[in-house]
């Protein structure tokens, strides 16, 4: 059972490596979870496990873009960047982070 007060949590590049790890532990934590992520480098198996849960919700999306009207009037206690490339291999792969 959660001990702390549920929070509405934004994850930026969620389906990443580590954003996965961390919307995954947000929801064991009992928080309810948005995860925004353009899948340049991050993938939906990675979410497979939290796309089951009714506190998660995934947007793909552009975070260069301006948010879709429903989550940007939407009220976050937390907001998580991650999403950005990583590995070196993944940047050079990507013409506009060139
Ligand atoms: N993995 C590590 O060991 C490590 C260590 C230190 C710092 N970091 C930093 O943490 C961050 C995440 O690393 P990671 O290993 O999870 O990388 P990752 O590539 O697995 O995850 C990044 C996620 O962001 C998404 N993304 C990229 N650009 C986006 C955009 N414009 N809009 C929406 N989504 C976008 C990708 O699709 C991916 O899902 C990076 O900034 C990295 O430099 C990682």
């Amino acid at each position: 059972m959660p001990s702390k007060a549920s929070l509405s949590i934004l994850v930026a590049g969620g389906a990443g490596f580590l954003g996965s790890h961390l919307c995954d532990r947000l929801l064991e934590d009992g928080h309810d979870v948005v995860c925004l992520d353009n899948l340049q480098t991050g993938d939906l198996t990675n979410i497979a496990g939290a796309l089951a849960s009714p506190r998660f919700r995934f947007a793909r999306h552009d975070i260069v873009e301006p948010v879709p009207p429903e989550i940007a009037e939407q009220r976050f206690d937390r907001i998580y960047n991650l999403a950005c490339a990583a590995s070196p291999r993944s940047t050079r792969s990507i013409p506009s982070t060139r």
